[in-house]
């Protein structure tokens, strides 16, 4: 993006709070997050995962506090929240982007691995929400839980996927309903095909990206860029009476109904 549309210092004064923070789609809201003036905690199972947007945020001039947990975990996230609390002060924006991913069909699929990708995707979103609901309630705060558009039609080889993301929009609604009266914002965003992410590399075999361009209406794929435009907005005061929801950011893809193919 070459302009900043932004104002560079809309979020000074706010902390957040980044899972899935290290890479890919929600590594790019953290940094984006940054560079309009928040100070960012960005978590992942890894730490080797986290340390080069670290470095990258900090080399910027803007600070980043990075913590290993699993958000599976719910003792671990609450570490990581009082980790983030004691270093910076507060935190005002939850950003939950922790996802897991494979392709398999719904006959192969084993009940662990099912699981496996609701208890990041969901029990983690609302693991972390739920760790971290104390410091939204003390700072009027708000939450963007990162989503996808897999579930609105039935999506092959994605069973997993689209019940773990149709829980994750559940939580978006439920608590923009629940903790509404403590000032808190909960939205989402569902990115469309967003390229040179672990995602699309997991998920859209190099062949089929010409088609699938094809099918997109505004015949591009996403960016990196483009989520963290949409972040930004809905963080942004400009989204002060925004609360409950999920916007699709997919070049009008999930309209045409033609999936992943
Ligand atoms: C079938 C699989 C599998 C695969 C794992 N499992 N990979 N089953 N095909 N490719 C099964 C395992 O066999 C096991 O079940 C269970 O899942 C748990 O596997 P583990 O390896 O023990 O789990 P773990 O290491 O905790 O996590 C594995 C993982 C995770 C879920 C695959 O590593 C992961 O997803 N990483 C990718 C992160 C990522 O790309 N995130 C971006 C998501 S993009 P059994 O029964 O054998 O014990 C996204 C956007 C979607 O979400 C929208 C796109 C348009």
């Amino acid at each position: 993006m070459n302009k900043q549309v932004f104002s560079p210092d809309v979020f000074e004064g706010k902390v957040a709070f980044v899972t899935g923070g290290g890479t890919g789609i929600t590594g790019g809201v953290a940094r984006a997050l940054a560079e309009h003036g928040a100070k960012v905690a960005i978590t992942s199972r890894k730490m080797e995962n986290l340390e080069p947007m670290k470095a990258a945020i900090e080399e910027s001039g803007s600070e980043c506090h990075a913590v290993a947990a699993d958000v599976r975990h719910f003792e671990a996230v609450e570490m990581a929240i009082s980790e983030t609390v004691e270093r910076f002060g507060k935190i005002d924006i939850v950003v939950n982007g922790a996802a897991g991913n494979f392709l398999c069909w719904a006959s192969e699929l084993s009940p662990n691995g099912f699981g496996t990708v609701v208890d990041i995707d969901t029990k983690g979103t609302f693991n972390v929400c739920r760790a971290a609901f104390d410091q939204l309630k003390e700072n009027s705060g708000q939450i963007l839980n990162i989503s996808a558009t897999l579930h609105y039609l039935g999506t092959p080889m994605q069973i997993h996927v689209s019940a773990a993301k149709a829980g994750v929009d559940a939580i978006t609604r439920n608590l923009a309903v629940e903790w509404g009266r403590y000032g808190i914002r909960v939205n989402g965003i569902a990115p469309g095909p967003i390229e040179d992410t672990e995602g699309m590399k997991r998920l859209l075999p190099p062949q089929l990206k010409e088609s699938l361009t094809k099918k997109i209406p505004l015949k591009r794929f996403g960016r990196i860029a483009d989520i963290e435009q949409a972040a930004l907005f809905i963080c942004s005061p400009a989204a002060a009476y925004i609360s409950g929801v999920t916007l699709v950011v997919d070049g009008g893809h999930w309209l045409t109904g033609t999936g992943l193919s």
